[in-house]
């Protein structure tokens, strides 16, 4: 019997996707393989390591966590959208700027998490910078790096400065 597809209509990088998808697949997986968007990683897909971490409305989600019907009607931002042509956003030149890449697995994640925590608090601290990094593990250690880089973004957003 044929397989029944379940319609969906969601907005990917600023483009308009409208097709049917298998009701068991991941997120993640229609990202990378039906749209070809591999700058989402796989690590665990148990919802643990943060690789697959994209914005979904704004806001950081575990792509693995998530179905692709469950993505109809929203909005999806992956690494492959967040900067505007060839300029990096703040944050991307900033952990550029502070060797916050290592092997970089861990990397596209990292971005959808600290741009999420950006837009909520435009000046963490280390330490909510720490805490909101709980959910994205790194192979490499670049934990101390993402700090520094997303305590320069603070510090170079207007009005920021304040530790
Ligand atoms: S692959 Fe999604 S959290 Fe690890
Ligand atoms: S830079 Fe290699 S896993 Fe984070």
């Amino acid at each position: 019997m044929a397989e029944q597809g379940v319609p969906v209509t969601l907005t990917v990088n600023g483009r308009e996707v409208r097709t049917s998808v298998p009701p068991y697949l991941l997120l993640v997986d229609f990202l990378r393989d039906t749209l070809g968007l591999t700058g989402t990683k796989v690590g665990c897909e148990t919802g643990q390591c943060g690789a697959c971490t994209i914005l979904v409305d704004g806001i950081s989600a575990k792509s693995c966590a998530m179905l692709a019907a469950q993505a109809d009607g929203h909005q999806v931002t992956t690494v492959e959208g967040m900067a505007q042509g060839s300029a990096m956003t703040p944050l991307q030149a900033a952990f550029w700027d502070k060797h916050a890449v290592q092997c970089g697995y861990c990397t596209p994640g990292l971005l959808a998490s600290m741009t999420d925590l950006l837009q909520r608090n435009p000046d963490p601290n280390a330490a909510e910078i720490r805490r909101w990094m709980d959910g994205n593990i790194c192979r490499c250690g670049v934990y101390q790096n993402v700090v520094r880089a997303v305590r320069q973004v603070a510090e170079q957003a207007p009005g920021g400065g304040g530790e």
